[in-house]
């Protein structure tokens, strides 16, 4: 039996009801109540969210305890949360129980400070500016390229969640946090790691428990924030002595002339940055690399743009542009495999959606994952063809891919993701030709990011 099909046993028969009724809801399973059924859905949230939508069509509705909860799977409607009506939604609960580490950040804040954040930051994530990074983003593919053995056995996920760390450390923080400074790498660690169950929906529960871990979480959190400090003064002190993007949220100024960010902001963003932009990544680029093994054509024709583009040379910033089906690898993992898998909005005033009433205090999930395997826009949506992104398909709504949100809060990392991406699969893939290891067992964690639940245990072959 499929694993989705032992979800659907438990899920009950729709419950139509008309639009226009007063106060109808749309069709969804009875109401989930108890720690057995909310487990199911903890334990399996991709499985559940996708027999929702299968069973119950592109508005689903379910209520936990008191809470509604609508899942919206319609790109169309996606579009209005994430665009038109984006101003009657906040973030999610998770999103905002993350603001323990985020602080005020990009990822967390919301309304006019976000407006003003998001102003200041903007212009400096665009193509041309970011551009000085790639030299650090291949240098540091290089590096891990050149200490891998043939036949080596490795977990590449923790490889690439290294070899993200290291780049955005290097770009964020002009330190190499492996070899130069152990202490700030351990410090950002020490947050990331207990970050992912603070954000959970259940941390809530979590938080008021006088863990261990939640006292790791603290100290860590504090090392981190001295550290951030005392580099920003260097900053302030020195704005050319560094080129990184902690000098340019020091120095950077709002175009309206409010001036630029306090301290305490600047510290938030450059955190935020960090979090946001490392784990996503990393996911990326590991899914892409185990869709790769398994999808020799692909492969093969990866291998034969690496060749004519680059002639065994590295890949520099000039490259990337002509690297396009590198780039579709990475496109194509993150449809089957989106790093951010759903999308949380809380309704801050009764919204109109689809025809149905929407009322304050719902949550709308947003899921990735639904979208980007819905058959009806993905025809075969698990087959791995990188190749669907040589045209662009007139008839696909825009919604049904959007691995990087939309609208006002979309991610602002995008271009910087899309480069690093395509100069860190050249650079690896030029060399190696990564075989999953017989046995091992693929399966999702879905937490804050889509990450696999046991690692991925890889063996390094030379490329042909
Ligand atoms: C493949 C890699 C990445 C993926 C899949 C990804 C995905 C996303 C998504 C879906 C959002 C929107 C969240 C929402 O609307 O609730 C987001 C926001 C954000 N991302 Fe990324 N991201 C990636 C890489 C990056 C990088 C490299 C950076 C920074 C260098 C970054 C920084 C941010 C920030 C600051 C926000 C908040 C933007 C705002 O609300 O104004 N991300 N990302």
């Amino acid at each position: 039996m499929t694993q989705a099909f032992k979800a659907m046993r438990w899920l009950a028969p729709a419950v139509p009801a008309p639009k226009t009724a007063h106060g109808a809801k749309p069709p969804g399973p009875p109401q989930l109540t108890g720690a057995k059924n909310l487990l199911r859905v903890v334990k399996d949230p991709v499985v559940y969210l996708t027999e929702l939508h299968e069973r119950y069509g592109d508005v689903a509705y379910l209520r936990f305890g008191r809470q509604q909860v609508y899942l919206v799977s319609d790109p169309d409607l996606i579009r209005e949360v994430l665009v038109a009506k984006s101003k009657s939604f906040t973030k999610g609960k998770a999103l905002q129980s993350a603001k323990r580490l985020l602080g005020e950040g990009l990822l967390t804040s919301e309304g006019e400070l976000h407006d003003r954040q998001r102003r200041i930051m903007q212009p400096h994530f665009h193509h041309q500016r970011i551009k000085g990074y790639s030299e650090v983003m291949v240098d540091y593919a290089r590096r891990a390229r050149d200490s891998w053995k043939p036949g080596q056995e490795v977990d590449i996920a923790a490889e690439m969640m290294q070899l993200t760390l290291r780049i955005t450390g290097k770009t964020l923080f002009d330190v190499d946090i492996v070899d130069e400074d152990p202490e700030l790498g351990a410090a950002l660690a020490g947050s990331l790691d207990v970050f992912n169950e603070l954000a959970l929906p259940v941390s809530g529960i979590l938080d008021k428990l006088p863990l261990p871990r939640k006292k790791r979480f603290q100290e860590a959190k504090e090392r981190l924030d001295q550290r951030i400090f005392s580099m920003m003064e260097e900053r302030r002190k020195d704005p050319e002595g560094h080129h990184d993007m902690l000098t340019m949220l020091v120095t950077a100024e709002d175009e309206q002339g409010t001036g630029g960010m306090s301290p305490e902001r600047i510290r938030d963003e450059a955190v935020t940055i960090f979090l946001a932009g490392h784990e996503t990544t990393a996911q990326a680029l590991t899914w892409t690399f185990y869709l790769l093994s398994q999808n020799p054509d692909a492969e093969h024709q990866l291998r034969q743009e690496l060749h004519e583009v680059l002639g065994g040379r590295l890949p520099a910033l000039e490259d990337v542009p002509k690297l396009r089906f590198t780039r579709w690898c990475m496109q194509e993992a993150m449809r089957i495999y989106p790093p951010a898998w759903v999308l949380g909005r809380i309704a801050i005033e009764p919204v109109e959606l689809g025809g149905w009433k929407i009322p304050k205090g719902a949550i709308l999930l947003l899921s990735q994952v639904v979208m980007h395997r819905d058959p009806r826009y993905w025809p075969g949506p698990m087959n791995y063809l990188p190749e669907r992104w040589a045209k662009e398909d007139p008839e696909r709504p825009r919604y049904a891919y959007f691995p990087f949100g939309g609208g006002p809060r979309v991610c602002i990392g995008e271009p910087f993701a899309w480069m690093e991406g395509t100069l860190v699969i050249a650079t690896l893939m030029q060399t190696w030709s990564p075989a999953l290891v017989p046995g091992h067992k693929v399966a999702l964690q879905p937490t804050l990011t889509l990450k696999p639940k046991h690692g991925m245990r890889m063996t390094l072959r030379s490329a042909a």
